[in-house]
């Protein structure tokens, strides 16, 4: 009796996850929007640019998130741990202390050298979750930066936009 009755309650939680497919995308959407906003708050955006392609900078060699091939578990941990031994650096609080340690099974004395840089700011899970989000669904896989994602990442009269107006994309120049 009770097996069913759990049976049945999970069959219903799966009916009612797949009738809100558009609330999903609304939501989606904000958690976009969060992510974007802590992708700027966290200063993703220092080290791996605007668009993510990434490049040298005082944090060495960011790697290219538009040409990652990490899934959302290995983003996620990549940002919760950072990564030892370069300059990515960790972002969850206490990721690297001795009672803790969820990175590797390492703390800060037996990651010595290989230690990542702390953060400029802290992030909650929540703030991963979105900016992973944020990185996955704007950023990862997109080749080359277009006109059009940089008008929509500082708002469509931005002059910073006017290098990506390539061959071919003049028509989209805002205002002429
Ligand atoms: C201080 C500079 C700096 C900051 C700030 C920074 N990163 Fe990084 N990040 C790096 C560097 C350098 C690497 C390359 C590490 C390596 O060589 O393996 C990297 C690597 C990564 C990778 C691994 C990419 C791959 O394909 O292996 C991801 C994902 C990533 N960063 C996401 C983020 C996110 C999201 C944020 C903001 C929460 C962030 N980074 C903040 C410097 C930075």
């Amino acid at each position: 009796m009770r097996t069913t009755n759990l049976l049945t309650m999970f069959l219903i939680a799966m009916l009612v996850a797949g009738a809100g497919g558009q609330a999903v995308d609304s939501a989606d959407k904000a958690l976009d929007a969060e992510g974007k906003s802590v992708f700027r708050r966290a200063n993703c955006m220092g080290c791996h640019k605007w668009d993510g392609s990434g490049g040298g900078g005082y944090g060495g060699d960011a790697l290219s998130l538009r040409q990652t091939q990490l899934s959302r578990e290995q983003i996620i941990m990549t940002v919760e741990c950072g990564r030892p031994g370069t300059g990515m650096p960790y972002h969850m609080r206490g990721a690297y202390d001795d009672s803790n340690k969820p990175c590797s099974g390492m703390d800060r004395q037996q990651a010595g050298v290989q230690m990542p840089p702390e953060p400029t700011t802290y992030l909650r899970a929540n703030d991963i979750k979105a900016v992973v989000a944020y990185v996955i669904d704007t950023i990862k896989g997109k080749g080359s930066t277009t006109h059009a994602e940089c008008t929509a990442f500082w708002g469509s009269d931005s002059r910073v936009c006017n290098v990506y107006l390539g061959a071919g994309q003049q028509q989209s120049r805002p205002g002429g």
